[in-house]
């Protein structure tokens, strides 16, 4: 069982969803998260082969390319797959796990039978479209059992996996009934990628714990040095596997496609033409994420409020605009969430706004690359509130439409971007004063201050204009070649 690509990359998302109409047309629309904003680039450059779902239950197509070249390997999900696997085990057990129980996680054995059946098929379709020998990345929390049964189907593969959010400490982690079974699956891989070398730590400590000890491990994993497009790096820390594999355990900061960003920044007049619509305010605050319990919309408007409330801002001259991405939306939580921060943009503009003058502009819709750069360009403040976040590419997005040191970041301290953006106004999302501190800050330097104001948003532009998503996957890939290349000849 193998195919001819020497490069796979495996996600439960394609990068493109696809909806079959009633006579049977398909459309395609780009796929919501992080994930896809920073792999997409990646395949284009490296032409690999992308084995992901295509977001819908109806029939599949056969494999295609993209205008890109990128070959897309549709795998099929049925409604069950979808519930059990995808609504459940991946996003109702392991996602608010992973995300420190900002809700309680649910263990249902129905939903983690389905969880192995499904990373089943996807390490099948995988065993059937790579080359003998390939190099075979595999993306996020979705498929963490893949690395485990593509080292036993195919032991000829070399394989890497990428985690996109936080993992959490050991404490937390063994509450999954199925935490042996994880571990083991990611310790098939050669090497495995984490944000954050907090996360990363986790992670080895955990294998110590888990079932008396998995492996014996070496090293700490320090943040391998990114500077320049230097690939080439040494991966410190290693785990032992009771069968005497080494698997690198390191950290890789994702980032964005900086000249894509930059090769679509809006024009100044067009930036104007924004504010305009918007009515001219003063202020433009904007809040841009999935709509996702982890991202703190409901507490960033409720700030805010009581700001408006207290007169810090004024209602008459600032306008916050927050978009949120439709995600996951028949899960409880996200239907909750939902309501509430709809119940809160109604109140906030029922008592503030005036005819024809809302103070919040609330879209529950994805936006094309071009509208959103538009809005960052155009915002003075941009507010980014997770309780937990893996990296959060947003804020990384807005820095980079800053070049011209215009703006100010709010930033949770618990988005794993904080590490790298410093100069931000870091607030903690969990304490209601911290943002309405962080925002009347920012708003009162872009005003008092413009010059301190310009230095901060600079030193993070540089900042994030280094560290580019290609830095990131050579980063990985680099590391997963030598490994390649050690093991292999
Ligand atoms: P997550 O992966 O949890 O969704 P990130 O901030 O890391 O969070 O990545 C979100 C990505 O989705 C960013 O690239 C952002 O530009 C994109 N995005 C977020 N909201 C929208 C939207 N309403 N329309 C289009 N793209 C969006
Ligand atoms: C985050 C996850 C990705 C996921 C994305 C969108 O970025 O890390 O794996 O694809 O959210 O979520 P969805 O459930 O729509 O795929």
């Amino acid at each position: 069982m193998s195919g001819d690509n020497t490069f796979v990359v495996v996600a439960n998302r394609l990068p493109v969803d696809i909806s079959v109409a009633a006579d049977g047309t398909r459309t395609f629309s780009p796929s919501p998260g992080g994930l896809v904003t920073a792999l997409s680039p990646v395949l284009e450059r490296q032409q690999g082969c992308w084995v992901g779902w295509p977001g819908t239950v109806e029939e599949v197509p056969e494999p295609f390319y993209t205008d890109g070249g990128v070959l897309l390997h549709p795998v099929a999900l049925n409604a069950h797959d979808f519930e059990a696997f995808y609504e459940g085990f991946s996003n109702a057990t392991l996602w608010p796990l992973y995300h420190d129980l900002i809700v309680p996680p649910i263990y249902d054995r129905e939903w983690w039978v389905s969880y192995r059946e499904v990373n089943l098929k996807f390490a099948h379709e995988v065993a059937e479209v790579a080359a003998e020998g390939a190099i075979v990345w595999v993306q996020d929390y979705q498929l963490q059992l893949v690395p485990g049964i593509l080292r036993q189907i195919r032991p000829d593969l070399t394989i890497g996996f990428f985690l996109h959010i936080p993992f959490p400490s050991p404490d937390l982690f063994r509450q999954l009934p199925w935490r042996e079974e994880i571990v083991r699956g990611l310790l098939g891989a050669d090497l495995l990628g984490f944000h954050l070398v907090s996360s990363a730590t986790n992670f080895l400590d955990l294998t110590r714990e888990v079932a008396g000890g998995i492996g014996s491990h070496t090293g700490q994993p320090d943040e391998l040095e990114v500077s320049g497009q230097a690939s080439v790096r040494e991966v410190t820390a290693h785990i032992t596997t009771n069968d005497n594999r080494e698997v690198g355990v390191a950290s890789f900061p994702i980032s964005i496609d900086v000249d894509e960003v930059l090769g679509l920044l809006p024009t100044p007049e067009k930036v104007a033409e924004v504010r305009h619509d918007l009515g001219d305010p003063q202020t433009l605050i904007l809040g841009v994420d999935r709509l996702d319990y982890t991202k703190g919309i409901l507490q960033r408007l409720l700030a805010f409020e009581e700001l408006l409330e207290a007169e810090a801002l004024d209602a008459s001259n600032t306008v916050l605009v927050q978009v949120a991405t439709p995600s996951r939306e028949r899960i409880d939580h996200y239907k909750r969430t939902r309501s509430q921060v709809e119940e809160a943009v109604g109140r906030i503009n029922g008592r503030f706004g005036s005819l024809g003058k809302p103070v919040v502009h609330y879209h529950h819709q994805s936006l094309s690359k071009k509208a959103l750069l538009e809005l960052y360009s155009a915002a003075d403040i941009m507010l980014v509130t997770p309780f937990k976040d893996g990296m959060n590419l947003v804020a990384k997005e807005y820095v980079a439409c800053h070049g011209d040191g215009s703006g100010a970041l709010v930033l949770s301290e618990f988005a794993g971007a904080a590490h790298e953006l410093s100069e931000a106004f870091l607030c903690n999302p969990f304490d209601m004063e911290s943002i309405k501190r962080q925002l009347s800050n920012a708003a009162t330097m872009l005003q008092a201050d413009p010059e301190t104001a310009a230095r901060r948003m600079n030193a993070l532009h540089e900042q994030v204009i280094e560290h580019d998503v290609n830095l990131w996957a050579s980063s990985f890939l680099g590391c997963l070649h030598d490994i390649h290349a050690e093991t292999k000849h």
